[in-house]
């Protein structure tokens, strides 16, 4: 099987690196790739921009490529599977209808309010005037997300009137998201702790893949500006088995039964995003169309099963009810940054101390290039290195024992990614 992954990321470089462990793989291309991805053997970078449908299509078609799996959000929300599928070619990710679950943040909301599925409070809005007036009967925190795709940065816990009319003004008054911010919506803050829960469906069978935690601050104790995700973990202890089954009958498959009720069939990874409080009431905080990034890197690490038979049976609507297989070890990935990330950061520093491969310690590249051997930083989220222990613990000092060895100018990471899970342990 030939087989197309879209993407530059670290998610990329993991799908890319469980593809080629499948037997059914002959070939692997990703576009465009990164410096991982081509340091790979049996793995190609393709230079086609991810967004760059058309000419990904053109060349699935003239690769003969049996299967194309889509990373990031992007093209998912514009459209890549119709048009894959309107030219016979096999897709795994959701259709542009579909892909509104994180495509507009007030579709989601209306969605899952129709469905009677757990969520924050909330109301939108196009109209400043409007906006402004509900900031004045609400009480703080309060969030206010653009509607459309803001690459993260959309997101704003206010918590106090002043930084809510900031974060309205700019979305709907200063146009900083562009069109993504044409409308906004306003939530009730929830407090818990957050879990990522995410599952492999062809839209009527649904596989949950194993739990994970990201952490998506910059900085130690889950403070300063929020980003893509400074690291993750799998599993997460928070999603016990009961909390586990509470997800799948109140969020997951109410979701995908919906969808259905829409006249959608949701085919690809659906993450959900969940707040989970002291009550162990769950409650949706979005939804993503795809895997997450850092914790594909993780969960891929554990995962045993066949990566590209899964993806390959859901995208002809054919996936088989089967239990997955995990490696019950825990896996966490640490992100290594740019200095400056989330903001702006300098490209091109060559990154030193890259480790030969091991059994249970893999860096995933992110922001990489690799020229004439050397490998340099592309990009703000550089690094995951992710490593497999018998519990968070082990995993933790095993990532970091490995980052201790690499370097680059300026970079950074947080140095506490597990937290909560090992402070559970201990
Ligand atoms: P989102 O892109 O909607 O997941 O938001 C990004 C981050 O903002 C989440 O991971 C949470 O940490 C935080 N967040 C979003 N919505 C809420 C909410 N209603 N209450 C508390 N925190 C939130
Ligand atoms: N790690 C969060 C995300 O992928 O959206």
């Amino acid at each position: 099987m030939r087989v197309l992954i879209v993407g530059s990321g670290g998610r990329e470089h993991a799908l890319a690196w469980k593809a080629k462990q499948s037997n059914l793989v002959t070939e692997i291309y990703v576009a465009p790739g990164n410096g991982g991805t081509a340091s790979e053997k049996n793995i190609n970078n393709v230079d086609i921009d991810a967004e760059d449908i058309e000419k990904l299509s053109k060349f699935a078609l003239g690769n003969s490529i049996d299967l194309t799996i889509v990373g990031p959000e992007v093209p998912l929300v514009n459209g890549i599977t119709n048009k894959f599928q309107s030219l016979g070619l096999n897709c795994f990710g959701p259709t542009q209808d579909a892909a509104r679950l994180e495509g507009s943040k007030e579709f989601m909301k209306n969605f899952l309010t129709k469905y009677q599925i757990p969520t924050a409070a909330y109301e939108s809005f196009n109209d400043l005037k409007l906006a402004l007036e509900h900031l004045e009967k609400s009480s703080y925190p309060i969030v206010v997300k653009a509607d459309g795709l803001a690459a993260g940065k959309g997101v704003t816990v206010a918590q106090n009137h002043s930084e809510a009319e900031k974060a309205i003004r700019e979305c709907l008054e200063e146009k900083t998201f562009g069109e993504a911010g044409n409308k906004v919506v306003v939530e009730e803050f929830l407090k818990g702790e957050e879990a990522s829960f995410i599952v492999l469906t062809d839209g009527l069978t649904i596989l949950p893949l194993a739990s994970s935690q990201d952490h998506k601050t910059r900085d130690n104790q889950d403070k300063g500006p929020n980003t893509g995700g400074m690291g993750a973990y799998s599993p997460a202890p928070i999603v016990t088995p009961e909390i586990h089954q509470k997800i799948m009958d109140q969020v997951i498959n109410p979701t995908i039964a919906g969808l259905v009720k829409e006249g959608i069939a949701y085919c690809g990874f659906l993450y959900a995003g969940l707040m989970i409080d002291q009550e162990q009431n769950v409650k949706v905080l979005e939804f993503n169309c795809r895997f997450g990034d850092p914790e594909t890197q993780p969960i891929l690490m554990r995962l045993r099963s066949d990566l590209v038979e899964l993806c390959y049976q859901a995208s002809k609507g054919q996936l088989k009810a089967i239990d997955l297989e995990w490696d019950p070890r825990v896996a966490l990935g640490v992100v290594m940054a740019a200095g400056g990330y989330p903001n702006y950061y300098e490209k091109g520093y060559p990154i030193k101390g890259l480790p030969s491969e091991s059994k249970t310690v893999k860096v995933f590249h992110a922001g990489t290039q690799a020229e004439d051997d050397i490998i340099t930083t592309n990009g703000g989220r550089v690094l995951c290195v992710t490593a497999l222990g018998k519990n968070t613990t082990e995993a933790q000092l095993k990532a970091y024992n490995c980052i201790k060895q690499i370097n680059w100018k300026n970079c950074f990471y947080r140095t506490d990614i597990g937290h909560r899970a090992i402070i559970r342990e201990s």
